[in-house]
């Protein structure tokens, strides 16, 4: 058989996999933020969903080894990255959900000192890839205006962009929208969907919607502990003829909540409906087609 030459071959995308096994993490206070967290996961978008406090951000600066871990492991693409940090610090790429102070200084300027301190050395290849990196994320025009004027939307853009400096395999994103309006949530989540067909992108948010529309896989995590984890369509038919609903006086909430598993209480019209998950029928409930909304609410309601 004739062989290809180089160039003609097709651009194999290359597979990353992050492990992460038996994981906790201890404070200095006492508090255990993470407890036993074992994952897998690959390219595509993974979500991570869970209340505030749950321990999504605690696991995102572990696994980028801003904090190290009690006890468990790290391991992307075969190299344990507590004991090699230069990898990670190479092949990962975070946006914090506090990045802190943005100085006074041009989007260029600012991405060209992360850009050193990633150890990007060569100094063209390192102007190519932070501008090719400006219009990725469509702040070309913006190159030069100080960082610290731009509005939210602009910033986690620029977020995106120093993330992505170096190439990394995978990308850390902690609630980047929180706070965006409508179109800029919109084009930032269309953003990290193109990004993430060559890495992993690691997304943490309180938007079950986003998750839905934008995540291959998905975990739920509380109190330190991953609750459940899989494929939201997956997970959503699970609970396939186990949602119903009920619209009730307020009065009698507290009667219902004693007598049913609520999973959640929504006004809809003003008007108060509950929600229950069951095996059977309840009755005077109504079916529900189950959202991922449920599978959220009704992990959190378990007893774990
Ligand atoms: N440096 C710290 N020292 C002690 N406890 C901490 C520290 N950082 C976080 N915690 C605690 O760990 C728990 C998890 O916090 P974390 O910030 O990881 O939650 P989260 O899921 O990211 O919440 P949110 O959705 O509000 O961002 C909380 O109870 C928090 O108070
Ligand atoms: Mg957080």
């Amino acid at each position: 058989m004739e062989t290809l030459p180089g160039f003609l071959l097709p651009k194999i995308n290359t597979m990353n996999t992050l492990t992460i096994s038996n994981l906790n993490l201890t404070y200095k206070n006492g508090f255990q933020a993470i407890k036993n967290i074992s994952l897998e996961i690959g390219n595509g978008m993974f979500g991570l969903l869970g209340p505030n406090g749950a321990g999504k951000s605690s696991l995102m600066k572990t696994i980028v080894g801003l904090q190290k871990p009690g006890s468990g492991s790290i391991i992307l693409n075969g190299t344990d990255v507590s004991k090699d940090p230069d990898y990670i610090k190479q092949n990962l790429g975070f946006l914090p959900q506090d990045f802190g102070v943005y100085p006074k200084v041009s989007a260029y300027d600012l991405l060209q000192h992360i850009a050193i301190l990633k150890g990007i050395k060569d100094n063209s290849g390192r102007k190519n890839q932070i501008l090719n990196l400006l219009e990725k994320v469509n702040l070309s025009d913006f190159k030069n205006k100080e960082v610290h004027t731009f509005s939210g939307g602009m910033r986690q853009r620029f977020g995106v962009a120093q993330a992505l400096l170096g190439n990394p395999g995978i990308i850390i994103v902690d609630e980047p929208t929180a706070g965006l309006d409508p179109e800029e949530r919109n084009r930032f989540n269309s953003l990290l969907n193109d990004i993430s067909k060559e890495v992993i992108v690691i997304l943490s948010t309180h938007l079950v919607e986003d998750v839905r529309n934008l995540c291959s896989e998905m975990a739920i995590m509380n109190q330190g502990k991953l609750l459940r984890k899989g494929n939201p369509n997956g997970l959503i038919a699970e609970l396939e003829n186990k949602i119903w609903s009920k619209p009730i006086d307020k009065n009698d909430l507290e009667q219902y909540r004693s007598s049913y598993q609520i999973i959640s209480q929504q006004l809809i019209e003003r008007e108060l409906y509950i929600t229950t998950f069951s095996e059977e029928k309840p009755k005077d409930f109504s079916p529900v087609n189950p959202l991922l909304e449920h599978v959220y609410f009704h992990t959190l309601t378990q007893i774990h």
